[in-house]
């Protein structure tokens, strides 16, 4: 931490800024533990997942797939053309050139059809079988993380105190959008509205979402749970929310990633590394109030 913190006080003072507040406990050993399990877990679901989702590139709203049902809403295919062959998307009906990318991609000269490309899956090269594998280890990975940080919030108190939206909270809610939008951060021991909004819906509502929709679709849960199958409309309905939840999820973590440059990268990776985050000065009006464990 010491040598981080180092590097963080000669980058400021170089640029000029050398009021600081205070370092507080931020993170909690458990967050910290289980952020980065359920970081890796998910790498590996989504590049895995593209791979699975290679040997049948197409998602459907009801109960029945295939020929003579006119239920496709997404589509990824290749097809032949005046111009070569081609890679093509299409979403509700609407078509997009996606060549290079999704359909048609590979080294120049060596193009293969392939929905997702090489890069974007595990293993590069199609091979269904050991994606399935590398997905199912890391979905219980991913669950059996999730429980233990559900299990140490409610003890420790991160959820009730963390994440937990307070009234104020509500009511800060339009002031907190303003900052966001003009990049203005404040750094103080506890998240602000929008985060305990962000990461809330990604570990109460994305990340269950993504499990029980991917237990849905497997065929042994019929036996032990087969009213999951049911409630999420038929496999193929499960199948297309796993797929958006997926979406959603890279959204999120590309939008967590522009916040984090934007917030200060060296004290928000030093927060979910050690735990010890740095405040604003507490003459700038925002209150630095954290806390210790
Ligand atoms: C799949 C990828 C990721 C997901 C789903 C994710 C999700 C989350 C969630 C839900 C939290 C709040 C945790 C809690 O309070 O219990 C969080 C915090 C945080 N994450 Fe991630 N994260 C991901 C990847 C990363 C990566 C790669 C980095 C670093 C480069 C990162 C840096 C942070 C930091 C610094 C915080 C604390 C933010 C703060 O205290 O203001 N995350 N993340």
């Amino acid at each position: 931490m010491d040598a981080i913190a180092s590097i963080e006080e000669s980058a400021e003072a170089s640029a000029g800024r050398s009021k600081k507040g205070p370092l507080v406990y931020r993170q909690n050993r458990w967050t910290r533990l289980t952020h980065w399990a359920w970081a890796f877990a998910l790498f590996f679901l989504l590049l895995s997942g593209l791979q699975i989702f290679n040997a049948r590139p197409q998602l459907y709203i009801g109960k029945e797939s295939g020929f003579g049902y006119n239920n496709t809403i997404l589509k990824i295919g290749a097809e032949n053309t005046n111009a070569g062959p081609r890679g093509f998307t299409e979403i509700l009906g609407y078509r997009f050139d996606t060549t290079g990318v999704l359909g048609w991609s590979g080294p120049l000269g060596n193009e293969t059809a392939r929905a997702f490309p090489s890069w974007a899956t595990v293993p590069s090269y199609y091979d269904l079988g050991t994606a399935r594998v590398i997905h199912f280890f890391f979905a219980w990975t991913l669950s059996a993380t999730l429980l233990v940080w559900l299990l140490a919030g409610l003890l420790n108190g991160h959820i009730r105190r963390d994440l937990a939206p307070r009234p104020a909270d509500i009511r800060n809610l339009p002031r907190d959008i303003a900052d966001h939008i003009r990049l203005r951060f404040h750094h103080t021991g506890r998240y602000n509205t929008l985060q305990k909004l962000a990461y809330g819906g990604v570990l109460f509502v994305l990340l269950p979402l993504m499990i029980l929709t991917g237990l849905a679709m497997s065929p042994s849960m019929n036996a032990v749970l087969p009213f999951l199958n049911e409630v999420f409309g038929g496999r193929q309905t499960a199948r297309t929310i796993h797929f958006t939840v997926m979406v959603l999820l890279v959204l999120f973590f590309l939008v967590h990633m522009l916040m984090i440059l934007a917030a200060g990268p060296i004290n928000e990776l030093r927060s979910i590394i050690t735990g010890w985050y740095r405040t604003d000065p507490p003459n700038d009006g925002t209150g630095t109030i954290g806390r210790s464990e």
